[in-house]
């Protein structure tokens, strides 16, 4: 292995330069050289890139986004478009590739490897939806991000006896808001993996809380919901009498410096993808388990479902007071 290319693709989320630093380095000091493709698959497709030495990637560590900036493909939906990258990272001379990125990024990995170039995945993503792994870069950040938020929501919320809404993100994804909550001290949370009746529970249990004297409420509710929280916090006043306050947390939870364990994370991914390469092993997916990091094959990695930890949501529940 003389020449590795390293991409970020999808959403960014922060600790991916931490992993492309890691990549860097540890392919340098193995005598590799490292390609930076811009703007994910486009820039593989455009020939796109940018050689990266030690000093490129310096004081990058603790930055969010992406010095690589980053993209969905759409182009690599089409088969041929595959082809086309592969011939190009050939011409590049690139023999490996590492691509940071969610489930989406691993489908086209998945596609390069079985046209012949060596690919490992790399998870990066705030939703933390992968399956093999615990902890996907970017999701500890999120989370503690989002909870800052809602820290501070809460003391406008009990000083002005309201509701708080929060919508986090997690296209179809639960984990950030279901983490957030139970740290947060959530009084409810709706989430896209369980069914919850606006009306019948939600509300209720404002109504409920309101009798015993409570009267602040902190309702998290997660994208992939798929709620108009604007319109939920109609309904509670409707049904409650309660004013409720809304905020879309958005982009704000990809952004900023990562947390310590992100870096630490995506510096030990992005170490371990380049000792797979190196090995000449591809079709790869790193993923953490209980803090060890370890590497699937990228078919089964797609094959298998996450879902949430449905005895958190009871803990939720059953602490909301
Ligand atoms: O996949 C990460 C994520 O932040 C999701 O939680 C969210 O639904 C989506 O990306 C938003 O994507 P965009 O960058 O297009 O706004």
């Amino acid at each position: 292995m003389k020449r590795i290319g390293v991409l970020t693709s999808g959403g960014d989320a922060p600790g991916m330069n931490a992993a492309i630093r890691a990549v860097v380095r540890t392919a340098l000091s193995m005598g590799i050289e490292v390609l930076g493709i811009k703007r994910g698959y486009n820039g593989l497709l455009e020939k796109d890139v940018i050689k990266l030495d030690s000093h490129s990637v310096s004081c990058i560590i603790q930055t969010g986004g992406t010095i690589l900036r980053t993209a969905r493909c759409k182009r690599f939906y089409d088969d041929k478009n595959i082809e086309i990258a592969v011939k190009k990272a050939e011409e590049l001379g690139i023999q490996g590739l590492i691509v940071i990125g969610g489930d989406g990024t691993f489908a086209g990995a998945k596609k390069l490897s079985s046209l012949g170039l060596l690919t490992i995945g790399i998870p990066g993503t705030i939703d933390n939806d992968i399956e093999c792994t615990d902890y996907t870069i970017g999701f500890d950040t999120a989370c503690n991000i989002a909870l800052e938020a809602i820290d501070r929501l809460r003391d406008t919320a009990v000083s002005h006896e309201k509701c708080t809404i929060i919508e986090v993100m997690g296209r179809a994804a639960g984990f950030l808001a279901l983490d957030v909550s139970l740290a947060a001290g959530a009084t409810d949370v709706l989430l896209p993996e369980h069914k919850s009746d606006i009306e019948n529970e939600v509300c209720k249990n404002i109504l409920q809380r309101k009798m015993q004297g409570k009267r602040h409420n902190i309702i998290v509710v997660s994208e992939g919901f798929g709620i108009n929280i604007h319109e939920l916090a109609a309904m509670i006043k409707e049904k409650t009498g309660m004013e409720a306050r809304t905020t879309v947390l958005g982009h704000i939870q990809r952004g900023g410096p990562p947390t310590v364990m992100d870096r630490i994370n995506a510096t030990r991914m992005g170490n371990y993808a380049v000792k797979l390469l190196a090995d000449n092993r591809g079709n790869r997916v790193v993923a953490n388990q209980r803090g060890k990091i370890i590497d699937y094959d990228i078919e089964e990695a797609l094959s298998m479902k996450k879902t949430i930890d449905f005895n958190d949501l009871v803990i939720c529940k059953e602490i909301s007071g």
